[in-house]
């Protein structure tokens, strides 16, 4: 329909904002068929750490509450430090453990403020039994108290202890200043964490799944006249009905989507040739999704063969299209031990071929899971890294031609094996009037 269907509504409502929600709920919501991390799972995750770490010759795992606690502990940052991050030391420290049969098993202990041990508890995390804590006293080292505690006798080394980044420096220090060798993440223990487990890789087929679904419905509903945040808000809207919850929501029109984050003020409106640009993620069971999609509005008619066409509109449908290209050959790269750089390279060189190369000003993707930006990263100096059946990323290409507009499509795929990667994004784009 080439006629507006709807009166540009009053400020302060819109009625995108329910009726989005409506044609998602109208769905059945048939991508909602995941089901919650279970304490049997976090186990099992706790176990696969014990033995990378035996894999890498190291004592210990020691993570502070974090993205990292929060997938081998359930605790993330704020659900402990409700006030501002605390300078008291709370860590879980995750040791392998051989058991009579000679099963390498996790045995975690917490290292816990004395006044916080009960709080500690209350926090009810994924542990059959009750937790294990070495308390420290306000007036004490921390460091030496877990030094000192039962943990790490009988070891023949200074106990060797793996961090990863969310580590802040001032505990690193702590625990090498009383004698531990503390090591940096690396190899498979990073694995642990990268390589989703059929549970989580459904979550993640759900959430993706999921928005991008209420993106479509979004599309249907939008009328001229509506502003960038009145987008935005109605999408956060269709997405909490559908029971995800969204954590960011970049909707951006024409020229403001030459920023690939955006950055201004969301007050541009929509008109019938605007090309609109969709980046949103949202968490369901503490995963996230990350899809971006770029098309018209449902009010402009697509075009006929033979039509003339202004040269903005044949530009904007010709990146459509070279965008759509580096995807895919993005996605015929995730395979089983091809490198992160090869995959970036794989959508770089379709833009550089068209003409493009410098207008494709970011990698090409990232790891997804519990972060909706996980390691490895896709980019073409990730050399290092190579891919594993199992790993979820990211392809998300883009071109950005300032002054002008912006194109990105973003989907998320599950490597598996020699084969193409399956898609968790339910079906990928077809064209700008069909994202
Ligand atoms: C993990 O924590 C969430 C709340 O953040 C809770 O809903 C869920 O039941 C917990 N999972 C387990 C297995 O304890
Ligand atoms: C875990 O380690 C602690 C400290 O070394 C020990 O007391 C405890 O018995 C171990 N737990 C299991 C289940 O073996
Ligand atoms: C948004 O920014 C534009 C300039 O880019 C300005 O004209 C407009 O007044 C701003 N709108 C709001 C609501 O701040
Ligand atoms: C974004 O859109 C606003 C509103 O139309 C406009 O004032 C502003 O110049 C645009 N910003 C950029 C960077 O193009
Ligand atoms: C990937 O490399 C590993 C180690 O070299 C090998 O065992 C595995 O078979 C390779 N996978 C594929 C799909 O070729």
């Amino acid at each position: 329909m080439s006629k507006l269907a709807w009166q540009q509504p009053k400020r302060g409502f819109s009625s995108v904002y329910v009726v989005a929600a409506l044609g998602l709920l109208v769905t059945g919501l048939p991508f909602m068929n995941a089901s919650p991390i279970t304490l049997a799972d976090f186990e099992e995750r706790r176990d696969r750490l014990a033995n990378a770490l035996v894999a890498e010759d190291a004592d210990a795992f020691v993570v502070e509450p974090g993205y990292t606690f929060k997938y081998y502990g359930n605790v993330s940052q704020p659900e402990w430090e409700v006030w501002e991050p605390e300078e008291r030391p709370f860590l879980m420290v995750v040791r392998p453990q051989e058991d009579e049969t000679g099963t390498v098993k996790a045995n975690t202990t917490f290292l816990c403020p004395s006044f916080e041990a009960e709080r500690a508890r209350l926090l009810g995390m994924p542990f059959r039994d009750s937790i294990q804590i070495v308390p420290w006293e306000e007036h004490w080292n921390p460091y030496r108290t877990l030094q000192q505690a039962n943990v790490f006798s009988g070891l023949q080394r200074h106990p060797r202890l793996m961090v990863d980044e969310e580590m802040r420096d001032f505990i690193q220090r702590g625990l090498a200043t009383v004698g531990f060798d503390v090591v940096g993440l690396k190899g498979k223990v990073e694995e642990v964490r990268q390589i989703k487990s059929d549970k989580e890789v459904d979550i993640l087929r759900a959430v993706n799944t999921g928005t991008v679904e209420a993106v479509r419905q979004i599309r249907k509903c939008l009328y001229p006249g509506l502003t960038e945040t009145d987008i935005a808000v109605a999408l956060d809207n269709a997405l909490r009905a559908a029971g995800l919850e969204p954590f960011f929501d970049i909707v951006l029109f024409d020229e403001n989507a030459s920023n690939p984050h955006g950055g201004t003020n969301g007050s541009k409106v929509l008109e019938s040739e605007t090309f609109v640009l969709i980046d949103v993620g949202a968490h369901l069971y503490g995963y996230s999704s990350d899809i971006c999609r770029t098309f018209f509005p449902p009010f402009l008619e697509k075009p006929s063969r033979g039509d003339t066409l202004s040269p903005r509109m044949l530009e904007k449908l010709k990146v459509w299209d070279i965008v759509f290209e580096a995807q895919t050959q993005s996605i015929h790269q995730m395979r089983e031990n091809s490198t992160a750089s090869s995959v970036d390279i794989a959508a770089r060189e379709v833009i550089t071929d068209a003409g493009y190369g410098e207008t494709f000003t970011h990698r090409v993707g990232h790891g997804i899971g519990i972060k909706a930006h996980e390691s490895p990263y896709l980019n073409q100096g990730n050399l290092d890294s190579l891919l594993k059946t199992g790993m979820t990323f990211t392809s998300e290409p883009g071109i950005y031609l300032v002054d002008k507009f912006g194109v990105r499509h973003e989907d998320v795929f599950l490597v598996q094996g020699d084969g193409e990667p399956e898609l968790l994004t339910g079906s990928r784009a077809i064209g700008p009037w069909d994202p």
